[in-house]
């Protein structure tokens, strides 16, 4: 495959790329069922009850089983864990690049195969997935280069008399517990863990539950590329029972997560009692889009509509809130339910399909409450219907894409959905749209679309988030790249200051230290 694959692909003739990842996905189809293990030590663990991944499109298609690790081996793990990072620590810092990036090609050499597996496993259409995999390797790749400029992150200071040196080192603070979401399964478990990895620490990762397959994937990558036996663990459980013992573990020195506000803050308390340990988190959005009266609108229709209804909503940076000058909310609303009726939902192995399933059955009951709620205060626009489909997607957990008008002080227009569901309101002046856009709190991603370039600048001086596009028609609010945006959450969502995707990552899974050598 000769064709790069990013979340921003719109036209192009991907014909060769279909058949390859047909053919990948008959492959991993003929090897459904196995039984997989936990990672403790470089050593397949194979003790504890089976989890199950399932595939969301038809939850009676049974992927792969994974022996749970009890909270009860977590002591083993973390001592495993601080024994390999001593000498991983210590390991030159140009060969933990090597390391790192080798795993990158494997990750490119296998992006088929991952992306097929993780269309079955999580519901992302395969251009979505063949995204994830090549932001992957990516994100290695780029994060390993950060070592690589900042040569080891070594630096000589000033001198207070002539005979001294002094380097300012930064080291590794020993070992990580990563903690990576269902929704970007290969790039969020992968890029959290290399960034703390290039540092010098040990990682265990805790994959979501609904994603344990993906995470294999990376695991094998990691330990052929040469990573030593227990510098990298995984351990597959449930969130509120192996990842909350995970994080309370005194031996844990820092975690890295990206999930929901309530869990992100729980996590954040744990990491500050005792002695305060560094705590990335990446909590998710409200992500609002302008459309200005001088909008570029059918940009507008394609942009909002990627970043509302990819992923069936469930990204970070989906879209869930959309201003509308007045003047254009009537030709948006119509262009964007043509669209949205235009588009396939269904099984999302299928080139044709845009919109898959959401995970699981909790989040077809979120979108039932909401669309209850919308129907009580706003207007549908278009969808609304949990969607039984045929066949063998009869019990696929599939809803339609949503479009409904709601006031902005509504509670769907304020609470986090992960849902395929957008609301859209009016607005008169640009002070108003921002004020609107602002008044949230969360702080993620954002977009406008207008032909004005002052209006622009204004929106990029006074939007609160993170992540701001202007005008983009292949994603409003979504579809980040390392090295091209850093992915980084103001307000509630996020912590750090510095984003994933960006240039001052690997830094942070670090701590800095003076040494004074008298000659
Ligand atoms: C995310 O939603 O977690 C990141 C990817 C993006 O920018 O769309």
């Amino acid at each position: 495959m000769s064709f790069r694959i990013t979340y921003s692909v719109l036209e192009a003739d991907l014909s060769t790329l279909h058949a390859q990842f047909d053919a990948a996905l008959d492959a991993v189809r003929g090897a459904l069922g196995a039984q997989l293990p936990s990672w403790i030590g470089g050593e397949p663990y194979r003790s504890g009850d089976l989890l199950e991944s399932r595939n969301p499109a038809k939850p009676d298609e049974l992927l792969a089983s994974f022996h749970r690790t009890p909270v009860s081996e977590l002591d083993r793990v973390v001592r495993v864990a601080r024994e390999a990072q001593r000498a991983w620590g210590a390991t030159a810092w140009e060969e933990r690049v090597r390391i790192l990036r080798r795993a990158a090609e494997l990750i490119s050499e296998r992006r088929l195969e991952l992306s097929a597996r993780m269309t079955l496993e999580v519901g992302k259409s395969r251009m979505e997935s063949l995204g994830d995999v090549e932001e992957s390797a990516d994100l290695l790749r780029y994060y390993a280069a950060q070592l690589e400029q900042a040569e080891g992150f070594r630096r000589p200071m000033a001198r207070l008399s002539p005979h001294e040196d002094t380097l300012s080192v930064l080291r590794p603070y020993g070992v990580f517990a990563v903690l990576s979401p269902f929704n970007f399964p290969l790039a969020l478990a992968a890029g959290m863990s290399a960034g703390a990895l290039l540092g010098g620490n040990a990682v265990i990762l805790k994959p979501s539950e609904e994603a344990p397959w993906c995470a294999e994937g990376l695991y094998q990558a990691l330990v052929e590329a040469g990573l030593p036996p227990g510098v990298f663990q995984v351990v597959h459980g449930e969130g509120e029972s192996l990842g909350a013992a995970l994080v309370r573990h005194p031996g844990v020195d820092g975690v890295a997560f990206t999930g929901s506000k309530a869990v992100g803050m729980d996590i954040h308390q744990q990491m500050s009692t005792g002695r305060v340990r560094p705590c990335f988190l990446e909590l998710g959005g409200k992500n609002p889009a302008i459309v200005c009266r001088d909008a570029d609108l059918e940009a507008a229709i394609e942009g909002c509509f990627r970043s509302a209804f990819g992923l069936s909503g469930q990204k970070c940076s989906a879209l869930s809130r959309i201003y509308v000058h007045e003047s254009l909310l009537d030709a948006f609303i119509d262009g964007l339910e043509k669209k949205v009726l235009a588009a396939e939902v269904g099984d999302p192995s299928l080139a044709s399909v845009f919109t898959g399933p959401v995970i699981n059955a909790a989040a077809v009951q979120r979108f039932e409450r909401a669309v209850d709620e919308a129907r009580q205060d706003g207007a549908v626009v278009v969808g609304a219907e949990r969607l039984r489909l045929e066949g063998a997607l009869a019990k696929g957990y599939f809803v339609e894409p949503t479009v409904v008008l709601l006031p902005h002080r509504h509670r769907l227009m304020r609470k986090e959905l992960f849902l395929p569901f957008v609301g859209v309101t009016g607005f008169r002046t640009l002070d108003d749209a921002l004020q609107l856009a602002n008044d949230c709190e969360y702080g993620l991603t954002a977009g406008i679309f207008s032909r004005n370039p002052e209006d622009v600048e204004r929106f990029m001086a006074e939007a609160e988030a993170g992540v701001l596009y202007a005008n983009r028609r292949t994603g409003a609010t979504t579809g980040a790249w390392p090295g091209v945006q850093s992915f980084c959450g103001w307000k509630a969502s996020g912590a750090s200051g510095k984003g994933g995707c960006g240039p001052y990552y690997v830094s942070q899974f670090m701590r800095e230290q003076a040494q004074t050598r008298m000659g």
